[in-house]
């Protein structure tokens, strides 16, 4: 089914909130709706639309604070200006620099419907192609489908992003995604791992050299962002740069420009990036470790991918993403997996993440013999953890804080409601609680 376009409606003036509303519901398009320009702004970061009308108007922020805004962050979504008769002047220079159009107070409802479809005609073929996403990235959790709306609103804008998480879920994935749904696609992606780089080989790696710039540059090369060019850097595990790596990158982004070693002239750089580490880059700043300038430049748009087992809806999907990947790759007739191991993936923490299930499904797949994966195609090493004790011990408290913060959450946290619940009494509950570091 396709849907229909999604129209945001930002005004401060509710009977035109609810006339805009019901003229283009009636049109058949969806509607969502912001009160002021802080809710409008709060809005477009959460979710994509087709159509921004936003009124010149607003207390707080301006319907021209709000194309500012939106040039920034969704580019791709069309920008119509409602202006009262006083206010033309200002929604001329708006349609100056950016809006498609504007609308002028008392409106026909013909009028505005006009005004709406052409944008939308105009403004469809800078729309990303959304129906892949979900195939790219896998999940049925509310967290991910969050973080798909993100990515969304990432791959239409051109906004520096900074991707956060622990080791294995997703980061690169994700920075790959946004570049190949970005208008920028059919330039490089190019890759710069952080952490790699010697501070030595930092100039001639980024910037690159010119022939006979110094013993052994027998001939041109040219360095990583200019390889870059139109694209999109990935700057991977940006939280180990070295204090010499950062200071140039912070350059770079600021001024967009570069010079190669023995080069003799500047060059202009047009280059969207996109950061991701796995470090907390707060501490590391507190730790006087990481620049906060850098910080600010690369946390214009943040994408936080939590780990797996904050997310274990995502694994039935997931596995059986990756049991048809590896049968297909190793030619293997399997099609499903048991019951038990399903039942072992939600109990097992997965520290590695979905790396970590990768693996763990890849090497199954390879040890499988019919068409399912049983406890017994699973590797030695992964159920000799998931039977250590230790590992047995933690999962008890896992289940037990659970099923505790379950009957506190009922009983409003009252304890003793609780505890009859759990059927225990008042001071057991207390002792648990204490034991399980609750309290
Ligand atoms: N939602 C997802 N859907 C499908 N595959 C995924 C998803 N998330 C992660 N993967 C896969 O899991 C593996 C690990 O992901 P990725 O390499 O992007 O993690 P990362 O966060 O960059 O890890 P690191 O910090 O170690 O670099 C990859 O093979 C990736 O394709
Ligand atoms: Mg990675």
């Amino acid at each position: 089914m396709v849907k229909q376009p999604m129209i945001l409606i930002a005004d401060d003036d509710p009977n035109i909130r609810k006339l805009l509303g019901e003229i283009l519901e009636e049109e058949g398009y969806r509607v969502d709706f912001a009160v002021d320009g802080v809710e409008a702004k709060n809005k477009l970061t959460k979710n994509v639309y087709h159509v921004i009308l936003a009124d010149i108007k607003m207390p707080g922020i301006s319907g021209i604070e709000l194309l500012e805004f939106r040039n920034k962050i969704c580019p791709g979504t069309a920008f119509i200006i409602i202006t009262a008769y006083g206010t033309i002047k200002s929604a001329v220079s708006a349609v100056k620099n950016g809006a498609f159009n504007y609308i002028t107070k008392p409106f026909e409802p013909e009028e505005l419907i006009s005004v709406v479809k052409s944008a939308l005609e105009e403004f469809q073929s800078f729309s990303v192609d959304f129906e892949k996403l979900n195939n790219l990235f896998i999940g049925t959790s509310k967290i991910t489908k969050e973080v798909i709306e993100q990515i969304k609103i990432a791959s239409a804008s051109d906004v520096t992003v900074l991707i956060t998480g622990e080791s294995g879920t997703g980061k690169s994935l994700v920075a790959e995604i946004i570049h190949k749904l970005s208008p920028r696609n059919k330039f490089p992606f190019v890759k710069i791992n952080c952490s790699a780089i010697p501070d030595t080989l930092i100039e001639a790696e980024l910037f690159g050299y010119e022939k006979g710039a110094f013993t052994g540059a027998i001939k041109r090369k040219p360095g990583k962002f200019e390889l870059a060019n139109k694209g999109t850097v990935f700057l991977d595990e940006v939280g180990d740069a070295s204090p010499q790596f950062q200071a140039k990158l912070l350059s770079v982004i600021e001024e967009k420009t570069i010079e190669t070693i023995g080069g003799t002239s500047k060059k202009e750089l047009n280059i969207r990036f996109i950061a991701a580490t796995n470090k907390n880059l707060k501490k590391l700043i507190e730790q006087g470790v990481f620049r906060q300038d850098l910080y600010y430049r690369l946390n214009v748009f943040s994408i936080h991918l939590p780990p797996l087992r904050e997310r274990k809806e995502d694994i039935p999907l997931l596995a059986s993403h990756f049991v048809n990947l590896f049968s297909k790759k190793f030619n293997k007739p399997i099609k499903n997996i048991s019951s038990k191991v399903m039942e072992l993936f939600f109990k097992y923490p997965w520290p590695g993440n979905i790396r970590e299930l990768r693996n763990v499904i890849e090497r199954a797949v390879v040890l499988s013999k019919g068409q399912t994966i049983t406890l017994e195609s699973l590797s030695h090493e992964f159920l000799e953890f998931t039977n250590n004790k230790d590992f047995k011990k933690r999962q008890i408290l896992i289940e037990e804080k659970q099923k505790i913060i379950l009957a506190l959450e009922k009983a409003r946290w009252n304890k003793t409601k609780a505890a009859q619940i759990l059927g225990m009494t008042r001071s057991q509950l207390r002792y648990r609680l204490k034991k399980l570091g609750l309290e």
